[in-house]
Parts: C-alpha cells; structure tokens; sequence
C-alpha cells in the first residue's frame, strides 16, 4: 500500500479538510509517514496573504529536493487559483484539488496510484456543499475516543471537533481573496450536519465548532434543507452530549438579534467569539465593504454582552489598508480598547491579485504598516494580559487536552501568589510520579495548565472544576478542585 504524508496551511477549514482527507487515505489502507520516505505528499494550501502562497511554492522545491521520488497533490486556495500552471514548473505535481476538488482526494489519489502517468485535476465549484462521503472516514464507526495511535494528521484532536457547515463567501471585502478560491457560499443540509455533529458527540467528544467562512450568513443562500442560522443554533444545542459550542467565524453584519438572544438562552453556547473587526476607521470600513460602521460593530458588542455578561470577544485586524492614514489607525486602537479584546490576530495588508483593493492608489508604505502592527500589538498585549490576570481567583470549568510539560512555576513573577509554597510544590513535583501537568482550556478558550494526581484517573476529554492561581502571558496556571 502507498505512503502518505500531510502539510497545512491556512485556517481551520484547511486544518480541517487535511484531516479528513488524511483519516480516508488510512482507511483505505495508505500508510502516514515522514515527507522524506512517503509516496505521495498531500499539501493543502492557502493565499490569503503573499507569504503563505510563497510558502506553498518553496515547499514544493523542499519536497522535490528531499524526496524527489515523491508525488504532490496540491490542495485548496492556491490550488484553486493556479490551477493546472502548477504542473508547468513542478514535474512532480501530480494532483491539483481546488477548494470544491477536496472531497474527490480519496478516489483521485487511488487513481493516480495505479496510473504513475497520470496527472489528474479537479477545479470546478460545485453548485451544492461538497459533502464528504462520511463511509470513507477512519472514525466512522468507531464508537472510542482516538487514543493517538494515529499519527496526528489522522488523529484529528481527541477532545475538541469541527464541523464544515458551509463553505465559500459571497461579501467581496475589497482585500480578500477568499470570494475567488472558495467561491459563493454553499450551506450544507441541516441534516448532514447533525448527523456528523452527533456522531462526534457519541464518540465521547462533547466541544463542537461549527465552522464556515462567514458561518452565520448560513441558510441565506436559501440551499435545499438550510433554515435560518439561529434555528440550525438551536438543533445543535439539542444534541445529546454537547457541552460547548463555538462557531467560527461569525461577520458583525451577519449577526441578527436571534443570534445575540441565542447566547442568552443556550447556555453551552461558549461565551467567547472571534468577531472580526478588521478596521476601527469608518471611512476604512467602507472602502473595504465591510457593511457596518463602527458605531454598529460597538453597539453589536453591547448588545452581545447585555445577553452574555461574561462574554470575551477576540478579533481579526489589517493595518495600512490603502490609503489608511494615522487618525484612521487610532481609530482601530481606539476600538479595540473599548470592544475590550482579549486577543486578536493581526496583520499588514497585503496585495492579492484580482481584489478591488489592489487596484487602489496610495498604498500605505511597508515601514508604516509594520510600525502601526507593532503599536497594535502591543495595546493588545496590554489587553490580554490584563484579561488573564483578570480570571486569577476565579472558578472555572476546564476541557482536558493533553498532558504537558510541566508547569514552570519557577517562572512565576506573579507577586499574587506565595511563591515559597509554589517553589517546593516544583520541588516536590521533580520526582513525583503520582501527579501528571494537563493543558486544557477553559471555555473561554484560554490554555490552563494544572496538575492532577494520577489516582483521579482523568482522561482527555474530561471537563474539571479550577480553581485559577495565576496569570502568566500567555495562559493561565490552576488548581484542581476536589468535588
Ligand atoms: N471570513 C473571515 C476571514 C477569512 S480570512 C472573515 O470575514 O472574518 C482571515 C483573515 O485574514 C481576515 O479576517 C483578515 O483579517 C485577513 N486578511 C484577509 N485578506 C487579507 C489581505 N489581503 N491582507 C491582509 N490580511 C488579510
Ligand atoms: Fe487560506 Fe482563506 Fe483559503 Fe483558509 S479560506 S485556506 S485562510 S485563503
Ligand atoms: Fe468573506 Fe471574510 Fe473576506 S467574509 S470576503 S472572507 S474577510
């Protein structure tokens, strides 16, 4: 049987998309192994910005260099965009999959492993959301949570799982490329995501994240079986076994009162949401076509913790937009202080081919953009920081991931908490073998670590009460409370 081996790049959808096709490839008896020694090297890809497409096109040289034997299947957004040029400088590119192409892998990799001479490519949209043929899933029908004997491409993650409900976009934000790679928005049947939402769910796995491009514009493409969003919300929270949900990611223009009234009536709807802003500056938003303003992304916030108190918003931002000026970026810093973000990822514009915005004059000069990102994260540093020292003290519900490397309380400058009794706790942890360190998350989504005596029996995928002791930059470090 062939050999396999996996990269990624991009968002979650991609993380997502290569563990599947990955899952399939083992249940049809293809081996996982290192890129140097795997028959074919399945890559899925990203262009959201130059540098991950850039990425793409080296690591097509690495392969060829490490493993010149090799055969490349090329998947998702830059595959989408450069299509079958692939073939032109890259002999060994063998497979082309666009965003719609994904779901073919299987069968097409089959094909191209009995014909060597065959290069095959699949580029199409589809009309529908391109449903996974669920029979080819490795977890189909196995009613135990993965113990990791996979490698971890196939294993996916044992605690937390992400369902597609739809797929593409249809805003055309002036810098994006999404719109072009992942084409219009397809909702997936209600039914189909149920019935995977609850498979997840039977396996042991009680942390779901919906996910889509833009997840709650879902249904508006009015597809055969697709209520509205909310009433997809409320299916879900219905399913047997569900302890949080996520959604990723929601648009603030897409957000409908239902939606905001829903975090206040379902309760396993996690009380954290990526809501990307992008700009604080009006005028920025409208060049970019975001659909709101300012002052309607704030008052969406108010609205959204009237109905959740604890709510904790994180966010995505572009700085030097064209023609963005210093007041307009003030406006960005101004806004994320008072949406009060507890983390965010941020980026420089960067050009993409074929977007309304890279047809536009006065473009923002690197060292500027580079300037106006350091200063914004540094405020969101600050934000962050002040965030996490905020949960020390509080109780907190925490989903077992993993086992970790020790806590390093040596490392605690924290003056919060007594650190002689922390600093022979280290000690007395050195050689202790009935105690494991755990990383989990609470459910706002910040990593906890802790330490759990052995004799507790605790798996991955258990959910335990906290008690938060400290803060340090990143995560936070707790201790168990004993029920
Ligand atoms: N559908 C999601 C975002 C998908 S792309 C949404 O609308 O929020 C992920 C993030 O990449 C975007 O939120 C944006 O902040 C960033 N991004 C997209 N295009 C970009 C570009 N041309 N330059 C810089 N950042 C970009
Ligand atoms: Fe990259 Fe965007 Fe495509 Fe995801 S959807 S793979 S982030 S270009
Ligand atoms: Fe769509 Fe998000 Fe871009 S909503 S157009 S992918 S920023």
């Amino acid at each position: 049987m062939p050999s396999f081996h996996c990269i990624t790049y991009g968002c979650q959808m991609n993380v997502n998309d290569s563990a599947w096709v990955a899952r399939s490839l083992v249940k049809m008896g293809w081996e996982e192994t290192s890129m140097e020694a795997a028959d074919f090297v399945f890559m899925n890809t990203c262009s959201v910005r130059e540098k991950p497409q850039h990425k793409v096109l080296s690591m097509l040289g690495i392969i060829r260099d490490v493993n010149p034997k090799a055969s490349v299947a090329v998947a998702g957004c830059v595959a989408q965009q450069l299509g079958e040029k692939l073939w032109e400088k890259n002999a060994h590119v063998r497979l082309v999959l666009g965003s719609d192409g994904i779901v073919y892998a299987p069968q097409a990799f089959e094909k191209i492993a009995k014909n060597p001479k065959l290069r095959l490519s699949y580029l199409k949209f589809t009309k529908e959301f391109p449903d996974r043929k669920p029979e080819l899933d490795y977890f189909k029908n196995i009613p135990l949570l993965p113990t990791g004997s996979a490698e971890e491409s196939t294993k996916g993650n044992d605690t937390r799982a992400f369902v597609n409900i739809m797929q593409g976009c249809n805003n055309f934000c002036a810098y994006c490329i999404v719109p072009y790679t992942r084409g219009r928005q397809k909702s997936r049947p209600l039914a189909s995501i149920l019935n995977e939402c609850q498979e997840w769910l039977d396996r042991g796995i009680c942390d779901l994240t919906l996910l889509g491009q833009n997840v709650n514009a879902y249904g508006k493409d009015k597809a055969s079986d697709t209520p509205h969003f909310v009433e997809l919300l409320y299916e879900v929270a219905k399913l047997r076994g569900l302890k949080r949900l996520h959604l990723v990611t929601p648009h603030p223009r897409d957000f409908c009162d239902a939606t905001v009234s829903a975090y206040k009536e379902l309760p396993v709807l996690a009380p954290r949401i990526h809501l990307p802003l992008q700009a604080g500056s009006n005028a920025v938003l409208e060049k970019m076509g975001r659909g709101y303003t300012n002052q309607e992304f704030m008052r969406l916030v108010e609205k959204l913790r009237l109905a959740r108190p604890d709510l904790a918003l994180s966010t995505d931002l572009i700085v030097g937009f064209p023609e963005e000026t210093e007041a307009d970026f003030q406006e960005t810093l101004r806004i994320m202080k008072e949406a009060n973000f507890i983390s965010s990822f941020s980026f420089i514009y960067s050009d993409r081919p074929g977007t309304r915005a890279s047809k536009m004059q006065n473009k923002v000069p690197a060292n500027a953009g580079l300037d106006r990102l350091n200063r914004l994260m540094d405020l969101q540093n600050e934000l962050g920081e002040k965030w996490l020292a905020s949960r020390v003290g509080m109780e907190t519900e925490v989903l077992l991931e993993a086992k970790s490397a020790k806590p390093k309380y040596s490392e605690i400058t924290d003056n919060s908490i007594n650190i002689e009794t922390v600093r022979t706790a280290l000690e007395t942890i050195d050689d202790d073998t009935e105690n494991t360190s755990w990383q989990g998350h609470d459910v706002w989504g910040n990593t906890v670590n802790l330490i759990i005596p052995n004799d507790l029996a605790y798996k991955a995928g258990d959910i335990v009460s906290v008690k938060i002791i400290t803060a340090k930059k990143h995560s936070l470090l707790g201790e168990l409370i004993q029920k």
